[in-house]
């Protein structure tokens, strides 16, 4: 066999896991190192993996200086992901970057900047760009059906679902819900519609939850959003509502929802709602004067056993950036793309912060 792809771990605390369990998987990969600021952590990691002949370090620059990768998976807090990734890049080595893509905007364009400057690839994180049903919804609404879309909402969120660790300490993680979980919901809504540049953000973020001793065990060293709501306007006469919770009083916060002028997507979000019926898929449309609703299944038009060859869609985010890594790019869930994301977050906090409506700007990389 060929030389094996050579990965290195930033950062090997929670995630770190799911990287290794799909690296693990592939013969033609082999993680060859791993580094983390906690002195001991890295080699505990590669150690409980059985990777007793890979080398541990105790800073990304170390690694990066006296190993030679192929690719990195920074799995590092939030508010390190750009220092990691840009030392990696300018290194020479592609970047496995995990979500959210960096804390401020700035961050983002740092690192788009590092990928560009050095020629080596930058993806993000969203393992749920490789669901099945989200790939079909994706393919539905790029293929044209739904008309123009004019109205984009997030549904979903978690009734009782703080994480603990450095998830709510705000040095490490910047954002709360926001970063956690609320970075696939914005992906989710816009990837479909190809990421239209955001322009303004009006959002209010609280943490009724997590401050509350009757919710959350160590309300003291709660330092982040648990809720935060936003409306975005986007280019091309689009309206975002965008909602993410980690905790609240109801069992979802609605639908996520595509309005276009000749169709509309809806996903179930209700997990009372969605019980009995079909899938959590809708298609709305007019036929004739008619209203014609239908349920989005799960179909293999072909053949049945063509499904994806990985079921864990971690393991297919990891076997995504080894392909990349072997046949040149490109990369799987660009740094370029994911700086809208970035931008929506970075102007949902802003304007949290400062109790009024903000300005996106993002600028020219
Ligand atoms: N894709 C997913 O489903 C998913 C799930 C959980 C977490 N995450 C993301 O993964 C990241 C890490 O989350 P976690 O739960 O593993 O956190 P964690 O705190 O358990 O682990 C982070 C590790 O990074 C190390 N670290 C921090 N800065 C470093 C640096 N500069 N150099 C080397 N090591 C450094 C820390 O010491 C720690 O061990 C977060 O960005 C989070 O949003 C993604």
């Amino acid at each position: 066999m060929e030389r094996k792809l050579r990965i290195g771990i930033i950062g090997t605390g929670g995630i770190a896991g799911a990287h290794m369990h799909g690296y693990a998987q592939f013969e033609d990969v082999e993680v060859v190192a791993g580094a983390d600021i906690v002195p001991g952590k890295a080699r505990d990691f590669l150690d409980r993996h059985e990777l007793t002949e890979a080398e541990a370090f105790e800073s990304a620059a170390e690694m990066l200086a006296n190993v030679e990768l192929d690719g990195v998976s920074v799995c590092t807090y939030n508010t390190t992901h750009a220092e990691c990734a840009i030392a990696a890049l300018e290194a020479g080595v592609h970047v496995l970057c995990e979500k959210p893509m960096s804390f401020t905007l700035q961050e983002g364009v740092d690192m788009v900047r590092a990928s560009r400057k050095s020629g080596k690839m930058l993806t993000i994180g969203f393992q749920p760009r490789y669901d099945y049903m989200r790939q079909k919804v994706d393919d539905i609404i790029g293929s044209g059906a739904l008309g123009k879309v004019y109205y984009i909402q997030s549904g979903g969120g978690r009734r009782r679902g703080i994480p603990a660790g450095t998830f709510v300490d705000a040095s490490k993680a910047g954002y709360g819900c926001l970063g956690d979980i609320g970075c696939y919901s914005i992906d989710e809504c816009l990837h479909a519609v190809g990421y239209p540049k955001p322009l303004t953000v009006s959002a209010m973020a609280t943490n009724h939850f997590g401050t509350n001793p009757k919710y959350w065990p160590d309300p003291e060293n709660f330092q982040v959003d648990d809720f935060s709501v936003a409306f975005v306007r986007l280019e091309g006469d689009i309206t975002f509502v965008f909602k993410q919770s980690w905790a609240m009083h109801a069992d979802s916060l609605g639908d996520t929802l595509w309005l276009g002028t000749e169709g509309g997507i809806k996903i179930l979000n209700s997990p009372t709602k969605r019980a009995d019926l079909p899938s959590r898929v809708m298609y709305f449309t007019d036929v004739n004067g008619m209203h014609t609703d239908s349920f989005v299944l799960p179909s293999y038009p072909f053949n049945a056993y063509a499904r994806p060859q990985f079921d864990n869609i971690f393991d297919q985010k990891m076997r995504a950036f080894c392909d990349a890594i072997l046949e040149g790019g490109p990369a799987p869930v660009p740094g370029e793309e994911i700086l809208m994301n970035q931008a929506i977050c970075d102007g949902i906090y802003r304007s949290a912060m400062l109790g009024r409506e903000v300005v996106i700007d993002i600028p020219e990389i």
